[in-house]
């Protein structure tokens, strides 16, 4: 807990900012949310929730009372010694990160407050950018704010738990006494802290997202290699999972890894790997191997359909993964665009996406249930493992479509309950 009258801010109110602001209340904090979004800071002035993520309603409900909201940087700087930063910093053209609204931050602190403050950066950010604004500060001649990367590794749809119960705390910094500042905000949370430099802190970040993406590209191969010799990847993965050294996690063969996190941090590894002289080839396989797994559907759609002009496809799930509204780099779209590009018509639906997706997918006919989505189709792919897909209404779903085939692009489903309902099935490395 901070110390009695001060508060703590928060700069950007997205799924990072606005989970650690909600947290950092339950766990008895007064937290200033502050956003240049005037109607997401509105919305949540009058109680509403701008994202889905379980949970995170009520636990704002429950806080609201420690909890302001503010379009003003000056709220958060005249109450808030410590103030987090979680803008986001989406891929440039290049794959580089694009630091502009974390830059517009920094540029917006001369003048704010004269009193000290520590500047926490939870949005991921290149390797390097915690030396680059300690640089600007002191060319601003700022000396009141320390600066302390202290990344996030909370996962959308388990945001809250995760951030409550981390694997692990990694606080960066330059002066201790700043980083033992931040790290006494998480003192009752049972999990290691790592102080490390900046630049080490910065690095843990991404060499996590990588590796968890190396391992999902790595499956995928073994699935398409279980394909061509008949295997089955979902037991090879269990068997591979049993070993201690490699474990269970991140080993589910699909149509490749997505959202807003996995891609971006990749490819901005790469670069930064690219960027300092060093050409990291396993890198660039893993982003090759992912974005062939997404087209790799659309083969076999073909393999059973033939051509697929004029087909009807049905997507089942949008959102890139279940239990949040998140459509950022979701497989849906790349698949969704493929699809239309081949001639189809494409109809999908998803339990919370839908709202979102009629921005994020042009031309493809959004429906508000599985029984709607599939009628007249002549093929369904489930691209998203919601609870609710997992028993599907397959006798009514096989009346109402046109052809009976299901591309499982999960592994999700259980291929003998869809055989037995008169279904083709496929999924991704199952013979
Ligand atoms: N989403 C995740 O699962 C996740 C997990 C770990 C780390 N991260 C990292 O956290 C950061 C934030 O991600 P996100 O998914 O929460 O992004 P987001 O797009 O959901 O939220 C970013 C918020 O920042 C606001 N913003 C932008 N510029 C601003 C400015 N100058 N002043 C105030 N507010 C501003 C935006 O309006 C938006 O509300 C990114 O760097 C991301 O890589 C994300």
């Amino acid at each position: 807990m901070s110390k009695a009258g001060d508060s703590i801010g928060i700069i950007g109110i997205g799924y990072v900012g606005l989970v650690t602001a909600t947290c950092l209340a339950e766990l008895g904090n007064n937290v200033v949310c502050m956003d240049i979004d005037a109607e997401k800071i509105d919305l949540l002035r009058q109680g509403g929730v701008p994202i889905y993520e379980p949970g995170l309603a009520e636990l704002i409900g429950k806080n609201k009372g420690r909890m302001t909201f503010t379009t003003a940087l000056e709220d958060v700087f005249s109450r808030c010694e410590i103030v987090f930063t979680a803008v986001d910093t989406p891929p440039t053209f290049t794959g580089d990160a694009d630091l502009s609204r974390v830059f517009a931050v920094v540029s917006a602190l001369p003048g704010l407050s004269s009193n000290r403050h520590i500047l926490v950066m939870k949005s991921t950010v290149p390797v390097g950018t915690g030396m680059k604004i300690s640089i600007e500060l002191a060319r601003q001649e700022i000396n009141n704010i320390d600066y302390v990367s202290n990344p996030e590794f909370l996962r959308e749809g388990s945001a809250i738990s995760d951030f409550l119960n981390p694997d692990r705390i990694v606080i960066g910094s330059r002066e201790a006494a700043a980083g033992q500042k931040v790290a006494a905000l998480y003192q009752h949370m049972r999990a290691p802290v790592l102080e490390t430099s900046i630049p080490t802190a910065e690095m843990i970040k991404y060499a996590s997202n990588a590796f968890l993406a190396t391992k999902i590209s790595f499956i995928n191969e073994i699935a398409n290699v279980c394909e061509e010799i008949g295997a089955d990847v979902t037991e090879v993965a269990k068997g591979m999972g049993y070993d201690k050294r490699i474990g269970s996690h991140f080993l589910k063969a699909g149509i490749g890894f997505s959202g807003s996190c996995f891609p971006k941090d990749v490819t901005a590894l790469k670069q930064i790997a690219g960027n300092s002289g060093y050409h990291f080839q396993l890198l660039t396989a893993v982003i090759e191997v992912n974005e062939l797994q997404k087209r790799r559907v659309v083969n076999k759609l073909k393999k059973y359909l033939g051509t697929l002009t004029d087909k009807t496809i049905t997507l089942l799930g949008l959102a890139f993964k279940p239990n949040t509204n998140d459509l950022r780099e979701a497989s849906s779209i790349v698949l969704a665009s493929r699809l239309l590009g081949e001639g189809a018509y494409v109809k999908a639906y998803d339990p919370v996406a839908i709202p979102d997706a009629a921005r994020a997918v042009r031309g493809v006919l959004l429906c508000d249930d599985t029984l709607s989505a599939v009628e007249d189709s002549d093929a369904v792919v489930l691209v998203t493992e919601w609870d609710e897909f997992a028993h599907l209404p397959l006798a009514e779903m096989k009346q109402r479509m046109h052809q009976h085939l299901i591309i499982d692009g999960r592994n999700f489903l259980d291929p003998a309950e869809v055989k037995a309902a008169g279904f083709t099935y496929e999924g991704i490395g199952r013979s």
